[in-house]
């Protein structure tokens, strides 16, 4: 695993998105398969997306030949529903830079059948040629995706029963209320993540420095899920300092040093 310690959040954001960024002008904009990129919504990777757009508008950074696989969706929410993170995604990247729509992909929150949509998402990534890098964050107990304490580390996408926490963690985005929250999402599985190529994960703020510590200072564990990242040749994490707070002084030391600090 790989830990880069940015001095905050801006710095994270900017971080990412160059590294993002650096991946998708790697493939070009020319004919075949497009890069194909995994993505995470919460409040983390907002100010990733507003430098990702950004450079579209001025450093000519294309997603013309890139397709996006969200990590999940909320179940039984209308794509059009505010709280959707289709909408979410929309108003955050989709709608503001030239990826083609039909390459915008979530999983199917308002199918009738979750189970048969779970099983349609990882086909079409599948059909896609796997996920290139898989961006994401991590709740603060550790989740990655909505792969709650205790998921299987071997899981595909499928449907998951949310913890409290992680409503209330969520209600920010529904007025506040977690009884708003849908209580089940369509989610990729930490085995889904794990065959992506590479992987980016992001991390920010003090309420974050338990789940970090679990995930590169304890042992892998399936109630952090994100601690998964110790099984993959290629995972980057980057946080801020506030995030590190609960690391040995020694561990912050040693990954500075790697990163020639
Ligand atoms: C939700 C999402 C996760 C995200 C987590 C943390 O549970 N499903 O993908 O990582 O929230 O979100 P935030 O960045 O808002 O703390």
């Amino acid at each position: 695993m790989r830990l880069v310690i940015r001095k905050d959040y801006d710095a994270v954001s900017a971080w990412a998105a160059a590294f993002v960024a650096a991946r998708i002008r790697s493939r070009g904009t020319g004919p075949g398969r497009p890069f194909t990129l995994g993505l995470p919504t919460g409040s983390t990777p907002e100010g990733m997306y507003a430098r990702l757009v950004r450079m579209h508008r001025e450093e000519s950074l294309s997603f013309r030949n890139v397709a996006t696989f969200n990590m999940d969706e909320y179940v039984g929410l209308p794509p059009e529903d505010p709280g959707s993170y289709r909408s979410y995604m929309r108003s955050r990247l989709f709608d503001l830079v030239d990826l083609p729509p039909e390459n915008a992909r979530l999983p199917d929150g308002s199918a009738e059948d979750p189970a048969a949509a779970a099983v349609a998402y990882e086909r079409a990534i599948a059909d896609a040629g796997g996920i290139r890098l898989f961006v994401g964050g991590v709740g603060s107990d550790g989740h990655i995706a909505f792969n709650e304490p205790g998921s299987s580390l071997a899981s595909r996408t499928r449907l998951k029963t949310l913890t409290r926490e992680t409503r209330q963690a969520n209600a920010r985005f529904f007025g506040g209320d977690p009884e708003r929250v849908p209580a089940l999402a369509l989610t990729v599985g930490v085995g889904t993540i794990l065959a992506a190529d590479e992987i980016l994960l992001l991390v920010s703020g003090y309420g974050k420095a338990r789940a970090l510590r679990a995930m590169v200072e304890e042992g892998v564990n399936h109630l952090w899920t994100a601690s998964c990242l110790q099984l993959h040749p290629k995972a980057v994490v980057v946080c801020d300092e506030a995030a590190t707070d609960e690391l040995r002084v020694k561990t912050v030391r040693y990954f500075r040093e790697i990163e020639g600090e």
